[in-house]
């Protein structure tokens, strides 16, 4: 059964016990409203961890003025009996003022990987994400932490954030779950109602555009880029707001021709929905 915690002390408590009782943990930080994407997250930790447990918590650090925070989609109980089906052994789900009491101030400055691309539109995203994760992580020592290639950029900013600050943790990432047409499983995919999940599709057609031609031997960064830039020209409704080309692993855009490992990433707003998506182009 699944031990469901809303005290930090507690979920130290149990995850300190188990380390020391020799099993290994591993921890996948969510803001509920659970889909497959989340749980194969679960999954993953179920296959290389003795014990999984899951956090669910609407960070309100990561959200900008302007922003869904009040409006994201909560369903607790839902999300509870989906990690107990995964098989997930602990929850925590701890109230605003747990996480963030009177007081509280101190705020992880993330660095460059944090102002660019979302963080240039979100400039004050990475922090909050950096700062909730550095603090489940410090009340859940777990061995593993699993996040989703979905979002991209924070799977780097995580990875510097705990290279840094010696976080002991080893960060996992897990591979983008989708629908069956090619749009990324996200929470925020319950606000594209009628014509807006068909134009959401977009995102997932511009990185196929980019894989496609990459796939046939196209290497100019520029004409991947345009290849991305042509699928969104073609679907007026939707607003691009970038379509790039990185090396893989972090966020610098690649230029000229590609040599190494590159992720295609894309950001659009569908309606009054912002959505992201990426892709490591592959030869094959
Ligand atoms: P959330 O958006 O709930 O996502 C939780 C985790 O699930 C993240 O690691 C995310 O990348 C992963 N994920 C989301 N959609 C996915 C998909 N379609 N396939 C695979 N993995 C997917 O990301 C956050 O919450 C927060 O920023 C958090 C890290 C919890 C800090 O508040």
């Amino acid at each position: 059964p699944l031990v469901r915690f809303t005290d930090g002390d507690a979920l130290r408590a149990w995850t300190l016990a188990r380390r020391a009782a020799g099993q290994t943990v591993g921890l996948t930080p969510t803001m509920g409203a659970l889909h497959a994407g989340h749980l194969s997250l679960v999954r993953a930790a179920r296959a290389e961890c003795d014990l999984t447990a899951a956090t669910i918590f609407v960070n309100p650090t990561q959200f900008g003025p302007g922003e869904d925070l009040d409006r994201y989609p909560r369903n607790l109980e839902q999300d509870i009996a989906l990690l107990e089906s995964a098989g997930c052994d602990a929850v925590f789900c701890p109230a605003v003022e747990t996480m963030y009491p009177p007081g509280a101030a101190t705020r992880i400055e993330v660095g460059p990987a944090g102002s660019v691309l979302e963080g240039a539109i979100r400039p004050t995203h990475f922090s909050g994400v950096a700062t909730i994760v550095l603090k489940l992580l410090n009340l859940a020592p777990a061995n593993y932490a699993y996040f989703g290639q979905k979002d991209y950029q924070q799977t780097v900013v995580v990875r510097q954030m705990t290279r840094d600050l010696n976080v002991p943790i080893e960060v996992r990432i897990c591979p983008t779950v989708r629908e069956p047409d090619g749009l990324a499983m996200s929470s925020r995919n319950v606000y594209l109602q009628g014509e807006y999940r068909r134009q959401a599709l977009t995102l997932h057609h511009a990185l196929q555009a980019a894989q496609h031609a990459y796939a046939a031997g196209e290497r100019n960064a520029a004409r991947l880029r345009r290849a991305m830039e042509a699928v969104f020209a073609g679907e007026p409704q939707v607003e691009p707001q970038y379509a790039v080309l990185l090396h893989d692993g972090g966020v610098e855009e690649a230029h000229g021709e590609l040599t190494g490992p590159t992720v295609a990433a894309v950001a659009a707003k569908v309606g009054p929905t912002r959505l992201i998506d990426n892709q490591l182009l592959s030869p094959g």
